[in-house]
């Protein structure tokens, strides 16, 4: 319970912001993997990171990522509602490409733009809840990699 309050609590200022706090997580993620800003395949003709991270398609992915975190949040309750949305979303990066290893470097962006956005709010605690929610949709996104 003391979880989900962390993460409420911590969502409900950057929830009213998704894209910049979404282009702080995907700045980082690039950064610790370059090679995978190649999979959005609208990126090839991009000169540089710089440019793919300003490109339209890429910025209407970063929302589509944070309406995901979005939802996880809003369900708290029932997370396993979002069972089958996660599954097929999983399904769905497998075909473009994306190893169920690199979502160990999207939690550690997602942590990383929670840490720039919340300052001294970042708490080890807060740290510890959004980790245990991350790894529950981590882990349905990668049954759909199984199937
Ligand atoms: C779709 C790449 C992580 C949510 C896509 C697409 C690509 C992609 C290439 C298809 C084109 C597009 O819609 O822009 C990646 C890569 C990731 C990543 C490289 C990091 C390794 C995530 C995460 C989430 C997410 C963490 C949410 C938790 C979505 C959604 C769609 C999508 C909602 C649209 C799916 C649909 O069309 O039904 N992603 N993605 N992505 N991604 Fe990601």
């Amino acid at each position: 319970e003391k979880d989900k309050e962390l993460i409420r609590g911590s969502w409900e200022s950057l929830g009213k912001n998704k894209v910049p706090h979404g282009v702080i997580m995907f700045s980082r993620l690039f950064e610790l993997d370059p090679a995978l800003p190649s999979l959005f395949h609208y990126n090839t003709n991009c000169g540089s990171t710089q440019d793919c991270l300003s490109s339209p398609e890429f910025l209407e992915h970063v929302t589509k990522v944070m309406l995901v975190i979005d939802a996880a949040v809003s369900h708290l309750d029932d997370l396993h509602t979002l069972e089958d949305f996660l599954l097929n979303l999983g399904r769905k990066h497998q075909a473009v490409g994306v190893s169920t290893q690199s979502f160990a470097a999207v939690g550690e962006s997602l942590l990383y733009m929670l840490q720039c956005s919340l300052g001294q709010g970042y708490t080890a605690p807060l740290r510890q809840a959004w980790l245990n929610m991350y790894s529950i949709v981590v882990a349905a996104m990668s049954r759909g990699w199984a199937k």
